[in-house]
């Protein structure tokens, strides 16, 4: 099929090439000239596993272009996806859809044949409708219908989500436009994922619900394990005894210093501002986004508990930037607000992230940033480990020792367990586990 991807930041990208792997002949625009011409070279502007060596793949194999030419790539298409960024409106917290609209306006002028126009970005509900009534608007005559395909990819683990997903949902009453949706994901019929047809409306609730829900369930067992700290309780014991039952499920049940990302933060936002406007609030969501943002301020306290209750004039070496391994994404990083609380308490801070800083410095100019793990810790007189990279999973203590100025560990990750630290003379903190 031609597939034309309009956006190749994360999702348009990982999708565009994705779909070219399948078979498919995808054409990927971009409106920034200068990502297109780095693409076309195979240069990938963002750190996901694997995405280089697809996408080189599949330019080579020639399905898959990159051009800043929407209308040509529109017009070829028998599928147009609409994958542009739907930022947070400064303010109230609503989705910013110019990038939608105007996607949808310069899609509708460029039709040719019946074309199916996906949105394939997170959208609020009843975006759908208002990319089909722009496109009316602005082209009366075109033969179209809008579907909404949500994407449940994680950053990372981006192409293994998007080659063997849970399932696939598609949101369209169109009869022409499920058999084409059928078509496009043919390949993953193979891998039997199930596909969900369902109306636009809903599919659109089915993406913000899920990731509403992993965010509630993230943020459940980080609360629990505030009270295994108090109560001398396990909690990763505690997860692996609700988790074995079935409905509750193993996965999504590790503390941590708070969720992040450029989706969980944004997406349950979105859903609490809809679930009010439409009169029907979500009040576990509400709470879950509250508890979320105060507990990544709140790990700082760990942090100064564990230097002996002031960071003043200490020295703190932060392991981990990104608001999880595997990516070079800090946006919503809980690493922001947690160096930020230390700051504001007199900590010096030097930094350490595998991938993640060239973003953070963004956020950080005034600390220091390491080439590795021990030259943030010379002379430190805490570790915190904040985002779980492997390189972290299985650090020199004896070295450690000696370079810092004292040996304490702060785990914001559990990924040690307390007696094997301490037992190599380390003073160790983490969540929810007695020491
Ligand atoms: C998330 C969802 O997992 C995807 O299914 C979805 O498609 C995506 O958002 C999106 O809406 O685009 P992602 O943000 O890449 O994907 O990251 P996750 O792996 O889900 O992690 C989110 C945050 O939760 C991270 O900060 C992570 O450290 C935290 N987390 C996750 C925990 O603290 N504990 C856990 O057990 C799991």
């Amino acid at each position: 099929m031609n597939i034309a991807m309009i956006g190749s930041g994360y999702v348009g990208l990982v999708s565009g090439a994705c779909l070219a792997d399948f078979g498919h002949r995808v054409t990927c625009v971009d409106v920034d000239a200068q990502k297109v011409a780095a693409l076309q070279s195979a240069r990938i502007p963002i750190y996901e596993p694997g995405l280089d060596r697809l996408v080189a793949d599949n330019v080579a194999a020639d399905r898959l272009f990159f051009t800043t030419e929407l209308a040509s790539a529109v017009a070829d298409a028998e599928v147009v996806f609409i994958a542009v960024g739907t930022p947070s409106r400064r303010g109230d917290g609503h989705a910013d859809l110019s990038f939608v609209h105007a996607a949808a306006r310069s899609i509708a002028g460029a039709l040719k044949d019946f074309t199916v126009v996906v949105t394939k970005s997170t959208v609020p509900l009843g975006t759908g409708d208002d990319v089909e009534r722009i496109m009316r608007e602005t082209n009366p005559e075109a033969d179209f219908a809008v579907a909404s395909n949500p994407e449940f990819l994680r950053e990372g683990a981006a192409i293994d989500d998007f080659k063997r997903p849970d399932r696939i949902v598609i949101g369209a009453q169109d009869e022409r436009a499920r058999t084409v949706m059928g078509e496009v994901y043919r390949p993953l019929y193979l891998n039997q994922a199930p596909i969900l047809f369902t109306t636009r409306r809903t599919a659109e609730v089915i993406k913000y619900a899920a990731n509403a829900f992993l965010a509630t369930k993230i943020t459940f067992i980080n609360e629990v394990a505030d009270l295994c700290e108090q109560a001398g309780a396990d909690v990763q014991e505690v997860a692996r005894g609700i988790g074995l039952d079935k409905r509750i499920g193993p996965k999504f049940l590790n503390a941590g210093p708070g969720y992040g990302g450029s989706c969980f933060p944004k997406d349950t936002l979105a859903f609490v501002k809809t679930a009010q406007d439409l009169g029907t609030p979500l009040r576990l969501v509400e709470t879950t986004v509250a508890v979320n943002d105060q507990r990544k301020r709140a790990m700082a306290r760990k942090v100064v508990a564990a230097c002996g209750g002031s960071v003043r004039g200490k020295r703190i070496a932060i392991f981990g930037l990104t608001f999880k391994p595997n990516t070079d994404d800090m946006r919503e990083a809980p690493s922001i607000a947690i160096i930020q609380a230390l700051l504001d308490q007199g900590a010096q801070i030097t930094a350490y992230d595998p991938e993640g800083m060239a973003s953070a410095r963004d956020y950080f100019a005034q600390i220091g940033y390491a080439q590795n793990a021990y030259d943030a810790a010379a002379e430190a007189d805490c570790v915190v480990i904040v985002t779980e990279w492997n390189e972290f999973r299985s650090l020199d203590f004896e070295r450690l020792k000696e370079i810092m100025a004292t040996p304490v560990l702060v785990d914001l990750r559990n990924i040690y367990r307390p007696k094997d630290v301490e037992r190599l003379g380390f003073a160790y903190a983490s969540l929810g586990r007695p020491n």
